[in-house]
């Protein structure tokens, strides 16, 4: 696994109390309750390394891990490589300032960071592109940052409805922007390979 020694750093309330923005990250982005630690933690192989809760809003931060791995920089210098787990989009029972700050500091980040090299977008396959995903998909497309969307909770959902909600996405999906999609399952590991080859390429690429 490509993911794997991945390392707690810090939870930050504001962008530029982050990690030095230097090297290369991959953002997990989503609704709120979408699966995103989960997805994260399946993709590291780290049952425990991002919380995950029942109750929407659990991510409160956005949380820095570190991987074991270099990329090189501009200057051909070993440069540090990370994944950052974003607070969940619009839970409504969070209140609104809170909300508030969070959809600030989500558009700063994306806007400003300059070692962001991909976002993965999960969204739960039983209620796929919602406002905040085709916003992300959107701001994906003006930049050319590339994403990835990971459909998950496939569990929930038979072979076939699963396989037709992946095709009723991509036919949404613009073929000329950088966006790829697939089915995941943290709970079943569906797709983990897959979607730690498209952060690899992010990272990399
Ligand atoms: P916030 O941080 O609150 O925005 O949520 P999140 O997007 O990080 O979601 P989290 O990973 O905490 O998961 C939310 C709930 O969905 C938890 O109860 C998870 O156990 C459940 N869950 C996550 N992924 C899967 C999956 O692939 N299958 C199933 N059946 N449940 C899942
Ligand atoms: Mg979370």
């Amino acid at each position: 696994n490509p993911l794997q020694g991945a390392q707690f750093v810090l939870a930050a309330h504001r962008i530029h109390q982050l990690p030095a923005d230097e090297g290369a990250e991959v953002a997990f982005a989503g609704r709120s309750n979408a699966g995103k630690s989960s997805a994260l933690n399946a993709l590291t192989g780290q049952k425990a390394l991002a919380r995950t809760s029942k109750t929407p809003g659990r991510t409160q931060q956005m949380v820095a891990f570190s991987l074991p791995v270099t990329v090189h920089d501009e200057m051909s210098q070993a440069a540090p490589v990370r994944l950052i787990d974003l607070p969940g989009y619009g839970y409504a029972k969070v209140p609104e300032a809170l909300r508030e700050h969070w959809r600030h500091e989500i558009d700063a980040y994306l806007h400003q960071r300059r070692s962001l090299r991909g976002v993965v977008l999960i969204a739960d396959i039983r209620h796929p592109m919602k406002e905040f995903d085709r916003m992300m998909l959107e701001f994906c497309f003006g930049t050319l940052l590339p994403c990835h969307v990971l459909l998950t909770k496939a569990d929930k959902l038979s072979r076939n409805q699963a396989q037709q909600a992946l095709a009723a996405v991509r036919k949404q999906l613009d073929a000329s922007t950088p966006v790829t999609a697939q089915i995941f399952s943290s709970s079943e590991g569906t797709g983990v390979e897959e979607a730690r080859d498209a952060v690899m390429r992010m990272l990399h690429g």
